[in-house]
C-alpha cells in the first residue's frame, strides 16, 4: 500500500497580499496536470474562456497538459505589438458576441502580453470580471504575474492605459519552461538577479550556487527560484500598500534599462537591458559612495554565468541621458535611481530613490 503521503501532494500555494484582495500562486512542477481542477476552484461554477497567443495555443499538447472545459478560445498574434486597445476591443467584442455574462473567468495562457492584455479585458469586461493567470515565460512567473498590474502600451508609450486587478489565482508549473526560446529564458533571469539584489543576499548567493542547474532548467531549481522572487516582490508591493513607497526599490536597474531599451531601438530584450542596466547603476553607486565596493564586480559575475550581457553599449552618454531625462518617474534637473548599498539592501534615499546629479551619471555612462 502506497502511504497518503507520498501521492500527488496538495501543492501549497504562496498567498500573495494585495489591497484589492489577496490570492494564491500555486509553483510546482506538474501542478498543471491539475489545470482544469484549479480552475473550477478559484472561479466556482463560472462560464471559462481561454485566452492564449499564437505560439503558445499549440503547446500544452506538447507539455502533457490538460486544458480546462471552455466555451471560447481566444489567441492574439504572439509579442508586444499585440498589446493594444484595438486588441482589448477585438477581445471584449469577441466575448461580448458569444453573449458571455457576468458568470464568465478568463483563463490566461501564456507570457506577460497575455497576461496585461487578458487581465486588462478581465478588468473591464462587463465592469470587472475574475480571472485565473496561468504565466508560460520566466518573466511572467516571477515578475508579472505578482501586483496586480494589467495594461495595454499607446503610441505615447507602454503601459499607459490599465488597471489594478489582480487575480483569482497564479497556476506556475516550471515543466513549461522547457519549450521557452533561450534567449527569453535568460531574460526573466536579470530580474530574479535584481531580486536577490535589491532584498535578499542569501537568495543572490543561492543563485550563484545554483547557476548551472538553473541553466539547465531543472524543473525543482526553478520552482525555488520562481518561488523565492514572488515572495520577495509580494512583500515589497505589499509593504508599499502602507505608502513607505519601497515599490521603487523593484526599479533597480531600469531607469538605464529603459534608456538602453529606447535607444537600441528594442532591439535588445528586456532583461538584457535589466543585466546591463544592474551592473552600470551599481557602478553608479560605488562611484558616489553609496555602496560598498566590489558590488558591481559581484552582480556582472553572476550575470554573466546566467548569460545575460553586461557591458554598456556604444551609445553616446548624452543620448542616454536624454532618454533618462524624459523618464516619467524623474523630477526637475537630477535623475532618480534606485540604489543598492550592499547586496540584499537599498539605500532608502527619499523615497527609495537617490536623485543623481547629470555629470556624475555621465561619467559612469563611457562604454
Ligand atoms: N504586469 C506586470 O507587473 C508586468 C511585469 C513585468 C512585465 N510585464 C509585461 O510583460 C510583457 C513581456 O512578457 P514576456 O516576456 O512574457 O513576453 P511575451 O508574452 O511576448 O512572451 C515572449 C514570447 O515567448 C512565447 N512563449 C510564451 N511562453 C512560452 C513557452 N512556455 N514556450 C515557448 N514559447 C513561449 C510567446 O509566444 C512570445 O513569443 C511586457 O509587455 C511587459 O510590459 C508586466
Ligand atoms: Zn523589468
Amino acid at each position: 500500500v502506497t502511504p497518503a503521503a507520498s501521492l500527488s501532494p496538495e501543492p501549497s500555494p504562496i498567498e500573495v497580499r494585495h489591497a484589492l484582495g489577496s490570492y494564491p500562486v500555486y509553483v510546482e512542477p506538474g501542478v498543471l496536470g491539475r489545470f482544469p481542477e484549479l480552475v473550477a476552484r478559484h472561479v466556482p461554477g463560472r462560464r471559462l474562456a481561454l485566452l492564449t497567443d499564437t505560439n503558445v495555443r499549440p503547446l500544452p499538447t506538447r507539455w502533457g497538459v490538460p486544458l480546462p472545459a471552455v466555451e471560447a478560445e481566444l489567441a492574439i498574434p504572439a509579442g508586444e505589438a499585440s498589446k493594444t486597445r484595438e486588441r482589448w476591443s477585438e477581445l471584449s467584442d469577441a466575448l461580448l458576441a458569444r453573449r458571455l455574462g457576468r458568470d464568465t473567468a478568463l483563463v490566461l495562457l501564456g507570457g506577460g502580453v497575455v497576461g496585461d492584455l487578458g487581465g486588462f479585458v478581465a478588468a473591464t469586461y462587463l465592469r470587472g470580471i475574475p480571472y485565473v493567470q496561468v504565466p508560460t515565460t520566466l518573466l511572467a512567473m516571477l515578475d508579472a504575474s505578482v501586483g496586480g498590474k494589467t495594461a495595454v502600451d499607446t503610441p505615447h508609450g507602454k503601459n499607459l492605459i490599465g488597471a489594478f486587478h489582480p487575480p483569482a489565482a497564479v497556476i506556475v508549473d516550471p515543466r513549461v519552461l522547457a519549450t521557452l526560446p533561450e534567449r527569453e529564458f535568460r531574460s526573466g533571469l536579470a530580474e530574479a538577479v535584481k531580486h536577490g539584489l535589491i532584498a535578499d543576499r542569501a537568495y543572490f548567493d543561492w543563485i550563484v550556487a545554483s547557476a548551472a542547474a538553473i541553466g539547465a532548467r531543472d524543473p525543482d531549481t526553478l520552482a525555488q527560484l520562481v518561488r523565492r522572487s514572488v515572495e520577495i516582490k509580494a512583500a515589497v508591493v505589499s509593504e508599499d500598500e502602507r505608502e513607505t513607497g519601497r515599490r521603487a526599490i523593484l526599479n533597480a536597474g531600469h531607469t538605464i534599462a529603459h534608456a538602453l531599451e529606447q535607444a537600441s531601438g528594442y532591439a535588445l530584450a528586456h532583461g538584457e537591458a535589466v543585466a546591463i542596466g544592474l551592473v552600470t547603476e551599481c557602478r553608479l553607486a560605488e562611484s558616489l559612495g553609496l555602496a560598498e565596493p566590489g558590488i558591481a564586480a559581484a552582480v556582472a559575475g553572476l550575470l554573466e554565468r546566467l548569460g545575460l550581457p553586461t557591458a554598456l553599449p556604444g551609445f553616446s552618454p548624452d543620448r542616454l541621458l536624454e532618454a533618462m531625462a524624459a523618464d516619467k518617474k524623474n523630477r526637475g534637473a537630477r535623475i532618480r535611481f534606485a540604489l543598492p548599498v550592499s547586496i540584499g539592501a537599498m539605500a532608502p534615499g527619499e523615497g527609495w530613490t537617490v536623485a543623481v546629479l547629470e555629470p556624475a551619471i555621465e561619467d559612469i555612462l563611457h562604454p
